[in-house]
Formats: C-alpha cells, sequence, structure tokens
C-alpha cells in the first residue's frame, strides 16, 4: 500500500491519490481510481505525463541525458559488451555468465533461417517497394508460420517466440534489402556472428567471397546495441497495446515497425540524411534553420530533438564517436554530408532558440551518415532501426504479459463532438 498520497480537490470534494515511489526517477500518482470517484478522467494526450506501465527495463533521465539497460549505461554497454548479450540483459534482466551466453548465442544462431515458403512473399511486392512495407507485411506473416510458439500463457513459448524474432530479423532486413537491389537472397550462417551474419547476408553475392571487416562489424553491431531499447517511446507503447489483447508476438511487432516508420520516431535517421542532402552545403544552413523556426513552416530539423531528452541523446555522443571510426576506417575523408552535419550540430548548439527548447542532436542525426557510409540506401535506415529494436520490443511486451496486473489497455476521451440528435429522413434534409 502507497505511504504517501496526494490531495486532488474539485469543489467541496477532495480526493486522496495514492503516490508510488520510484526507484529512482519520478514517482506517480496512481489515478486508476479517479474516474469511479469522480465521474472525470484526466486528459494527457501526447503522454507527456503519463506513466502507461510499471517496468524494470529501461530507466532515462531526459534532463541529465541518461539511458540505463537494467541499471548499466548505455556507454558501458556499447564499449564494453555486444547486441546478443544487451538481447540477453535486456530479456532477463542480469547480464550472461560465459555458459550462459554461449548458450544463448547458439540458440538465436539457430534460428535464424525462414520457412522456405516465406520467400516467396517478398516476390509479391513491386521492387521499388519502401523497405519498411516489405518488413511490416513479412514480419506479420510470421504469425502464419510459427503456430508452436504463441501461446503466450506458457512462458515456454513466449521464450521460443522471442529467440525467433530476434533471431530471423536481420534475415528478412537483408532479403527485404537483396529484393529491392535485385540480388538473390543469401542465406544466414551459424559461423558468423549477429552482425556480421547481417553484414554478410546484405553484402555477399554468391559469385565470389566476402570479406567482413571486423571494425565495420563491430560498429554494426554497436549501432545495434545504441537501438537496442527506449523506455515506453511510441513504437514500444503500440507493442505492448497491441500485446495488451493477447495478440500474435509477431503480428505485435508488426504494428511497432509500422509506428517505427513514422519520421517523427524511426523514420527520423532517413529523413536527416534526406534532409542533409537538401541542405546540400554549408551556406544554406542558415536558411534552413530560420526555416525550422519559422511557426508557419512544416520544416522540422530531423535528428533534433526529443519528447524526453532536453539535454543531449547520451546515444548521439557514441554514434557520433562510431561514425568518425567508420568514416576512418573507410578512408571517407571529406564527407560534404559530415561536414554539413558538423556545421549545422555547431550551429544549433549555440543558437537561443534550440537552446531553450531543449533541441540537441537525438540519435537518429548520425545513424543515418554511419549506415550510409556502411554501404545501406537511405531507405533502409529504418529497416535497422527497427531490426535492432525488436529486443526492446520483445522484452517490453513479455514484461507486460508476466505482469500479474496486466489487462487490456483501453483509453477513454475528451468528447467535443455533436450531443444527442435524432435521424432525418434523405427527403428531409435541407
Ligand atoms: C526517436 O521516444 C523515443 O524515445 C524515440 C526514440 C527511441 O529510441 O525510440 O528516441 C527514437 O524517435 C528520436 C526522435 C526522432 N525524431 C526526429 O528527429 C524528428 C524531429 N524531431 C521533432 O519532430 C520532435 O523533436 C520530436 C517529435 C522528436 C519531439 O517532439 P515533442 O516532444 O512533441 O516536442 P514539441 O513538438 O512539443 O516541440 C517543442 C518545441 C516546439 O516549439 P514551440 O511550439 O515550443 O515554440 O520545439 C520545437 C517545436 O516547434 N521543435 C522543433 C523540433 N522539435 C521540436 N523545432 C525545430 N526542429 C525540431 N526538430
Amino acid at each position: 500500500m502507497s505511504e504517501k498520497n496526494a490531495s486532488l480537490t474539485i469543489g467541496n470534494d477532495t480526493y486522496e491519490l495514492p503516490i508510488y515511489e520510484a526507484a529512482v526517477g519520478p514517482d506517480v500518482i496512481d489515478i486508476g481510481a479517479l474516474y469511479k470517484n469522480t465521474n472525470m478522467f484526466t486528459f494527457d494526450p501526447g503522454f507527456t505525463s503519463t506513466a502507461s506501465c510499471e517496468s524494470a527495463i529501461t530507466y532515462i533521465d531526459g534532463d541529465q541525458g541518461v539511458l540505463l539497460h537494467r541499471g548499466y549505461p548505455i556507454d558501458e554497454l556499447a564499449e564494453h559488451g555486444d547486441f546478443l548479450e544487451t538481447c540477453y540483459l535486456l530479456l532477463y534482466g542480469s547480464l550472461p555468465t560465459a555458459e550462459q551466453k554461449t548458450k544463448f548465442d547458439a540458440q538465436v544462431t539457430n534460428h535464424t533461417m525462414l520457412h522456405d515458403q516465406m520467400t516467396k512473399l517478398f516476390t509479391g511486392f513491386r521492387r521499388d517497394a519502401h523497405p519498411m512495407a516489405i518488413m511490416v507485411g513479412v514480419v506479420g506473416a510470421l504469425s502464419a508460420f510459427y503456430h508452436d510458439s504463441t501461446d503466450i500463457a506458457d512462458p515456454q513459448q513466449r521464450m521460443i517466440a522471442s529467440y525467433r524474432m530476434i533471431a530471423k530479423m536481420p534475415t528478412i532486413a537483408a532479403w527485404a534489402y537483396k529484393y529491392s537491389i535485385g540480388q538473390p537472397f543469401v542465406y544466414p550462417r551459424n559461423d558468423l556472428g549477429y552482425a556480421s551474419n547481417f553484414l554478410h547476408m546484405c553484402f555477399a553475392v554468391p559469385a565470389e567471397d566476402y570479406d567482413i571487416d571486423p571494425i565495420l562489424a563491430r560498429a554494426m553491431d554497436r549501432i545495434f546495441v545504441l537501438h537496442a531499447d527506449h523506455e515506453q517511446n511510441a513504437s514500444t507503447s503500440t507493442v505492448r497495446l497491441a500485446g495488451s489483447s493477447g495478440a500474435n508476438p509477431f503480428a505485435c511487432v508488426a504494428a511497432g515497425i509500422a509506428c517505427l516508420w513514422g519520421p517523427a520516431h524511426g523514420g527520423a535517421n532517413e529523413a536527416a540524411l534526406n534532409m542533409l542532402n537538401e541542405i546540400g552545403s554549408v551556406d544554406r544552413i542558415p536558411e534552413f534553420i530560420d526555416r525550422a523556426k519559422d511557426k508557419d513552416d512544416p520544416f522540422r530539423l530531423m535528428g533534433f530533438g526529443h519528447r524526453v531528452y532536453k539535454n543531449y541523446d547520451p546515444r548521439a555522443k557514441i554514434m557520433q564517436k562510431t561514425t568518425h571510426e567508420v568514416l576512418g576506417v573507410l578512408g571517407i575523408k571529406d564527407d560534404p554530408i559530415l561536414d554539413i552535419a558538423m556545421e549545422l550540430e555547431k550551429i544549433a548548439l549555440e543558437d537561443e532558440y534550440f537552446k531553450k527548447r531543449g533541441l540537441y542532436p537525438n540519435i537518429d542525426f548520425y545513424s543515418g551518415i554511419t549506415l550510409k557510409a556502411l554501404g545501406f540506401p537511405t531507405d533502409m535506415f529504418t529497416v535497422l532501426f527497427s531490426l535492432a529494436r525488436t529486443v526492446g520490443w520483445i522484452a517490453q511486451w513479455k514484461e507486460m504479459i508476466e505482469d500479474p496486473q496486466q489487462r487490456i489497455g483501453r483509453p477513454r476521451q475528451l468528447y467535443r463532438g455533436e450531443s444527442h440528435r435524432s435521424y432525418v429522413p434523405v427527403d428531409k434534409r435541407g
């Protein structure tokens, strides 16, 4: 039971609302009984002040620029760990022992193949279909193939579904890319690590061997770590809401992919690179800065701003470092797009308009430059984001399903439409 209460006075009535203490960060006020006691709803359309659930997976402090996964800072995980270790941590709550990691890596590796009939799904799309459209379709179709891991009440089946999702996303993402460029699918290989396997499936061709640069593979793996989970963002909230009805887990992840696609969310990395290309040269930056401030202009600086981070996005710092590493390995010295990005960041960080609004580069600002340097086309950037975020979606979905308090999510509304009207026959309407 809560020791602390908040008092809410409406007219002559005062209501006591329980306050629950957080392990770290903001406490919450339980308003669950508000409607029953006051016949009123709370109103928070963008959920800026609403905690939708209780979770122990990821903590973000937007003012301090802190991101913790199960208590571990993102920079330590990115520096010292790898993506599959982060997957284990998000799913199970602790870092794996050497034996646990070996077993987990092997389990994921052994689920990377797709049911062979799924290869035919890709051919139903136009070759110029956006790869995110293919991801929504093919990932959703997983729910038609793996019926032995969809009884979400069975912990064993939930875990198999989790492994399958994590393991198969790189294969689906790589095949979406191959399909779009008219090259044959390259099958996963069990002798390659997670990121190396993905790069191999994307860039190898049957006609010759493909050498994987270990530094680029490490950079790819680190990019996956940086995108793995991020508290109750829009796509994670989508997966939780879809899962709250008991829906098929693969279908829930497909819903998350659909939400992530939006340019205000995961689509920002693609939009940020398109924006840098549109700016085209350093001397045109002031023109675009002015447009970003103009309320009558819908233009936004893509890759800037964040609902939670009103200070620097800790992932952006690591992403920027990775960008320079990758460009260095590839010998890309004078990348005009990087020059524009660095100058835009410098100008924006000194500009009062952006400082006052807490608009700093987020992870999407630099990820596009890195992914372009690694050889990915712009429309694949959000696909890679969805590949990495799948473990976050699945870990949050699993936490929700295993919560004994779990019930279907069903928000209410502030109704501002017509009150009661009687039907008028069509020959009587003015
Ligand atoms: C991701 O939630 C997550 O955790 C998401 C994510 C994850 O890992 O899951 O971190 C991944 O989605 C990162 C965000 C990527 N999106 C972009 O880079 C797109 C550009 N950014 C904006 O669209 C915006 O900043 C949002 C959507 C990210 C946040 O929007 P908010 O919190 O609703 O902020 P807001 O729109 O209320 O803006 C506050 C003010 C407004 O000005 P005023 O009305 O106060 O004068 O800041 C301005 C906005 O006009 N503003 C911007 C801006 N973002 C906000 N002005 C110019 N350029 C921008 N990018």
